[in-house]
């Protein structure tokens, strides 16, 4: 969003900037001006989004150069900054059609919470609904954050939903590194020592961005700092989360304590990942059970089964009988190219696109987001070179 600044406060200016420029989408302060007459005099070649308006010091004479400079800029989104609002300045903004009025000193959080609305009422971003998943491993190993990290990248590149994935471990968090090279600068701790700077901007800046519409929050990377989180950060990080991504995944990591319990409180699905293997199965069975326990519906659970392979001694319906519950997806046994991708911190379906499991996670996708098949048969048989796109995953059945 291109933005007009008018102030003569250059710490503010500059303030403003910095603020701005740490947005996605940025917003750029792409011209400013001293005062409402310089504003009126200059008037820009290319009309901005925005016009920032310092009204500290403005004579209330002054004001009809206010409604002026709306004239000028018809398609602009006003938002006043005053160290005192006065009643009177408050009418007069709400009469010249200003609805964003900020105090200063500036409060950080209000002005992005602010731009946030201008936002969504211009259209460049909309309010979302996102859902919660959480991917669990039913025994160590199985594959949840490899699922969880690749699905993430699917969802933004395959259906166009915006994507945050959340790296629950408590300690040893890879998920960053399953599918990225850059180095996290923030990680699930920090939020949450900071938690009341909590706003969609302030958490999209502490992501590692895979892509522009797919980022990850890195796990906490120092042990003794996960005492410090507290389950209502949980909170206040997913009701933020939910309104700024289509999709909101967590990687939960084994454990199970206060904070990831109250992240699974709230998650509209939960996928175990568990393998076919008596262990994994033995794992899953008691996972499940807690489920149950703290009573959670049981159509909230959906397994996945990883690296499946056919013709085993165990087959789909033994696991589903001795756990009581469906299976609701299968993940090919793809060793060459899992490894290739997790080795090289790319998405597996970036880096082999046509393997098994790229096609599989595109298969996930599908079904996760109920596109139907018309509509996506165009894209999947474009990026697979498939023509079976759109079928149900390979299943067995006794
Ligand atoms: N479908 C697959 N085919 C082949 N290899 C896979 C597959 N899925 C995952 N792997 C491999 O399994 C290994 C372990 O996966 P991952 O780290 O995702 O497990 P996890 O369940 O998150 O483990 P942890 O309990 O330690 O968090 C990875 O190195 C990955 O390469
Ligand atoms: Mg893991």
């Amino acid at each position: 969003m291109k933005a007009l600044m008018i102030s003569k406060d250059s710490l503010l200016h500059a303030e403003i900037a910095a603020q701005g420029s740490a947005r996605l989408p940025a917003v750029q302060l792409v011209a400013s001006r001293q005062g409402l007459r310089d504003a009126t005099d200059r008037i820009l070649p290319e009309p901005p989004d925005l016009v920032i308006f310092d009204a500290s010091g403005v004579e209330p004479g002054e004001w009809g150069m206010v409604e002026r400079l709306a004239r000028l800029y018809p398609e602009a989104r006003f938002m006043l900054l005053a160290r005192e609002a006065h009643q009177d300045l408050l009418i007069r903004a709400m009469r010249t059609g200003i609805r964003e009025v900020l105090q200063l000193p500036l409060v950080h959080r209000a002005f992005h919470e602010a731009i946030d609305r201008i936002e969504i009422e211009s259209g460049v971003t909309r309010m979302r609904d996102g859902k919660v998943f959480a991917f669990i491993s039913c025994k160590g190993g199985s594959g949840a954050t490899f699922i969880a990290a690749n699905f993430g990248y699917a969802l933004g590149a395959l259906a166009e939903k915006k994507v945050l994935l959340i790296d629950l471990h408590g300690q040893f968090g890879d998920a960053t590194l399953y599918v990225s090279d850059q180095k996290p600068t923030m990680t699930l701790s920090d939020i949450c020592a900071q938690i009341g700077r909590m706003d969609g901007a302030f958490l999209e800046s502490c992501l590692v961005h895979v892509t522009p519409n797919f980022g990850v929050l890195a796990g906490a990377d120092d042990p003794a700092h996960v005492v410090d989180m507290k389950p209502e950060h949980m909170d206040t990080i997913l009701r933020v989360a939910r309104k700024h991504y289509d999709y909101v995944l967590l990687d939960m990591g084994r454990q199970i304590d206060a904070l990831s319990l109250r992240a699974l409180d709230s998650a509209d699905a939960i996928y175990p990942v568990l393998q076919l293997a008596l262990p994994d199965i033995r794992d899953g069975r008691r996972l499940l059970d807690i489920f149950r326990s703290l009573g959670y519906p049981a159509e909230r659970t959906r397994l996945i089964v990883n690296r499946y392979e056919k013709g085993g001694k165990l087959r789909l319906s033994d696991l589903e009988h001795a756990l009581g519950a469906e299976v609701m997806h299968t993940m090919p046994n793809d060793y060459a190219s899992a490894t290739d991708s997790v080795n090289q911190g790319i998405p597996v379906l970036q880096l082999s696109r046509g393997s098994a499991v790229a096609r599989s996670l595109a298969d996930l996708v599908e079904l996760v987001t109920a596109r139907r098949v018309t509509e996506t048969k165009g894209l999947f048989d474009r990026l697979f070179g498939r023509s079976d796109a759109g079928q149900k995953p390979e299943r067995i059945t006794s």
